[in-house]
């Protein structure tokens, strides 16, 4: 019988490779969380520092009691409710995982993805699949195959191509290793629904806490520099960037009419789901088109919207005032 794409990943998994995999949210870029060396590797080809964490991917649910040394109540909830789906839940770690894996916290970051192809490759690898987004360290997130290519297809021993991620930006990490869990990176489920499935709200972690790429201001840029303005000022900012001789793009979902010609022109669907779905391709675009600097504002931060406003201002951060 002819092995599927799926048995073909799970067998370099096995053998210690590194398989780039659709997931809902980003393409991630696999290894076996339980191969130290295949993990060091992952840290290698992405360019990223060591002693960031990985998200370990599950085929399921149930799998979660194996990677956790206990299980707060809200764990079950939130899997159920959300699982699979665009949620990642930090809990006490179990000690099969590698340190290279956890960056040598006592804590672990879980998901299960909502993919066909990531659930029948989980599926058919049986283990935990360590993962981060497969992009090079510090550059925008994938949501094709073709983005993966761009940018690590020489080192990956393969790449499954799952099509366009269906939510576009990370999952959501809700940290669930004190009394009270919190949002540690905004992402697929929205802060209304974690508050609806726990029936209560949810606080949002500041400054703190682990050292973790997701949260340093300067991560999910493109090469472009990101102005963050308030909407009434995106033209006026543009039109004096351009005066400058720099090479301006405006990031909208309903850019200002009258812009000076040359300004190029990178339009947001208005619905939130949309946007966050074509944020990361759009950012890629710009730095295509060879742009200096993208000006745009913050979509109102409700739904999806408060990630999308999330990656924006993480854009800006740092680099507005190079
Ligand atoms: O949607 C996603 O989450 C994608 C797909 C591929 O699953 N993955 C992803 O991975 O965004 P990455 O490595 O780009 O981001 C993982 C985030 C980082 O901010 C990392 O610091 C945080 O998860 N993280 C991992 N383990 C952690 C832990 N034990 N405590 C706190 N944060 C942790
Ligand atoms: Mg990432």
């Amino acid at each position: 019988m002819r092995d599927t794409e799926a048995d073909r990943a799970a067998r370099i998994l096995r053998e210690g490779g590194l398989v780039a995999f659709p997931t809902e949210t980003v393409y991630g870029l696999g290894a076996d969380a339980e191969n130290t060396s295949a993990v060091e590797r992952v840290f290698e080809v992405k360019g990223r520092p060591p002693g960031h964490p990985l998200i370990v991917h599950l085929p399921h649910a149930g799998a979660l009691g194996a990677w956790a040394s206990e299980l707060p109540e809200a764990a079950g909830l939130l899997a159920e409710r959300f699982w699979p789906g665009p949620l990642t839940l930090i809990v006490h770690r179990a000690d099969r995982i590698p340190d290279a894996v956890t960056g040598d916290l006592d804590t672990v970051a879980i998901r299960v993805p909502d993919h066909p192809l990531a659930l029948a490759m989980l599926e058919a690898f049986g283990g935990g699949v360590a993962a981060p987004s497969a992009n090079r360290f510090g550059s925008v997130s994938p949501t094709t195959a073709e983005h993966v290519r761009e940018d690590l297809s020489d080192e990956v021993d393969l790449i499954l191509d799952g099509g366009p991620c269906r939510v576009g930006v990370e999952s959501t990490i809700v940290d669930l290793t004190s009394a009270d869990p919190q949002i540690l990176r905004p992402g697929g489920v929205t802060p209304e629904e974690l508050e609806q499935a726990l029936e209560r709200p949810i606080g949002i972690s500041g400054e703190g806490g682990p050292p973790a790429p997701g949260r340093l201001p300067s991560h999910y840029a493109p090469s472009a520099a990101v102005a963050v303005v308030p909407r009434a000022e995106v033209a006026r900012r543009a039109s004096e960037e351009a005066a400058a001789g720099r090479r301006v793009g405006v990031l909208a979902v309903d850019p200002p009419p009258a812009l000076p010609a040359g300004i190029a022109v990178l339009t947001l669907p208005p619905d939130a789901a949309a946007s966050a779905r074509e944020l990361y391709a759009t950012l890629r675009d710009a730095d295509r088109r060879g742009l200096d600097l993208i000006v745009t504002s913050l979509p109102a931060e409700t739904g999806l919207g408060y990630a999308v406003a999330d990656r924006l201002r993480k854009a800006g951060a740092v680099r507005e005032v190079r």
